[in-house]
């Protein structure tokens, strides 16, 4: 890709002055050295329902979800692909960002184990068993050479982060759930805080830990403090006593703090209840049930324009655009508009549908690739994954809602993804 970059970047520059010669190697590795250092141009900021870079520049993110907090805890597809073809993948759509996961058990696993984080080979044996995971481990080690048995989960990270980098692909880091699995029901232990899995203390440590390790990684840009906050069903005291806005704001509080402190460069990403559907209260600054608190900037003591406010929409079977719009305003794309008593940028950070040749051409899939775009507002699709390691005991689990195929080689809909999906994001980043 480096070499890809520099071509470009001389086309461009003979096409504004054809009369100058690029001819020695310094001078090409010099431009594009310039260029890489400029990117990602952070650190970004917000400024009232926009997001700013380091020039003053608005942008924001079109991207795809790429999984990495299943059951083995790495980002999935790695068995197919390599982590440069994959990146690779996203950028040919003209994406610029990925919604990258990772789950707490993985840090709490770090700690346990004397701050190192545990190897491919005991990851793979753990999720997949001792006969399928050395063989799966094998064929992501031949598709991934620079890895060995021995390389660490967060090394698998590291990867990606600096193969997005080199790509100029923004990463979002999103705790996506505490144990390691497939996410979300309400009865899976890692609803809510202090639900069965879901320790709050496990949780900003490990979000602190991620946030100062990501300090490393150029192209992080954003993190996502918690993945679709639910009711803990499993868990009726907890439901009973802390399933509000109010809870909700004392833990967000923390979360946020958590990682401010040791990464002051990133956006952070506040999700609202019932699987982050809403976030209504925040942005029209009403009581945070069931006390008479509201949500203050001012709570956010030197950080309030690094917020983002992120939401979810699964309504893929909505026959009306005007009322899954209204719905996508009174959710949270209100707050950014000036009735907002709270403004802020709102990204749509999953939404998805099956992979097919006509599903794209309903209703829910056409009216968020017009509402999103003449919004300006971010979104991931729900997701760039083909199939994963494991989902919920399946291995090799064929994901029909893949952008890829379920060998990550190809499109599952080429006519959606050449067609309206590419559409979008030109018209999202235009
Ligand atoms: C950038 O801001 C301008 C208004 O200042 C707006 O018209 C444009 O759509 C914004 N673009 C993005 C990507 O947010
Ligand atoms: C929190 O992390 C510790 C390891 O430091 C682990 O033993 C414990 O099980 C974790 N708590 C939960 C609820 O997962």
């Amino acid at each position: 890709m480096r070499l890809n970059f520099i071509i470009l970047a001389l086309a461009g520059l003979t096409a504004a002055a054809p009369s100058i010669q690029i001819d020695t190697d310094a001078n090409s590795q010099e431009l594009a050295d310039r260029a890489a250092a400029a990117w990602p141009n952070g650190p970004l900021v917000t400024s009232g329902r926009y997001i700013r870079d380091a020039s003053g520049k608005n942008l924001t993110y079109a991207g795809a979800n790429w999984p990495g907090a299943a059951d083995v805890m790495i980002p999935e597809g790695l068995q197919y692909q390599s982590i440069a073809t994959i990146v690779g993948k996203v950028k040919s759509l003209g994406m610029n960002a990925i919604r990258l996961t990772y789950a707490i058990q993985m840090i709490d696993e770090i700690y346990s184990n004397g701050g190192k984080d545990i190897t491919l080979q005991k990851a793979f044996t753990q999720a997949l068993g001792a006969t399928n995971g050395p063989k799966v481990l094998a064929k992501v080690l031949a598709k991934n050479p620079e890895f060995t048995a021995s390389t660490t989960r967060l090394e698998v990270f590291d990867a990606v982060a600096a193969e997005s980098a080199k790509q100029q692909i923004y990463i979002h880091l999103d705790n996506h759930i505490s144990k390691g699995m497939w996410c979300c029901s309400t009865d899976d232990g890692n609803s809510w805080w202090g639900d069965k899995y879901f320790s709050t203390a496990n949780w900003t440590r490990g979000l602190a830990y991620m946030a100062e390790h990501g300090t490393s990684w150029p192209a992080l840009t954003s993190m996502a403090l918690r993945n679709e906050p639910r009711e803990p069903t499993s868990s009726p005291s907890v439901s009973s006593s802390s399933y509000n806005w109010q809870s909700w704001y004392t833990f967000i509080k923390q979360g946020a703090e958590a990682v401010h402190a040791k990464n002051p460069g990133v956006l952070i990403f506040l999700s609202g209840m019932s699987f982050d559907t809403y976030l209504t209260p925040i942005v029209r600054g009403t009581a945070l049930t069931p006390g008479t608190g509201k949500f203050s900037l001012a709570d956010f003591p030197g950080y309030a324009n690094k917020l983002v406010l992120e939401i979810h929409n699964y309504e893929t079977s909505a026959n009306n655009c005007n009322n899954l719009k209204n719905n996508l305003y009174n959710n949270g794309f209100q707050a950014h508009t000036t009735s907002a008593v709270n403004q802020f940028p709102v990204m749509l950070t999953e939404f998805g549908f099956q992979m097919d040749a006509s599903t794209w051409k309903g209703t829910y899939a056409s009216c968020l690739a017009s509402y999103l775009p003449a919004e300006k507002a971010g979104w991931f699709i729900w997701v760039l994954a083909g199939s994963y390691y494991i989902r919920s005991g399946t291995q090799d689990f064929d994901e029909g809602w893949g952008l890829l195929t379920r060998d990550w080689s190809a499109w599952r809909s080429p006519s959606y993804v050449n067609g309206a999906l590419t559409t979008m994001v030109k018209n999202t980043l235009s």
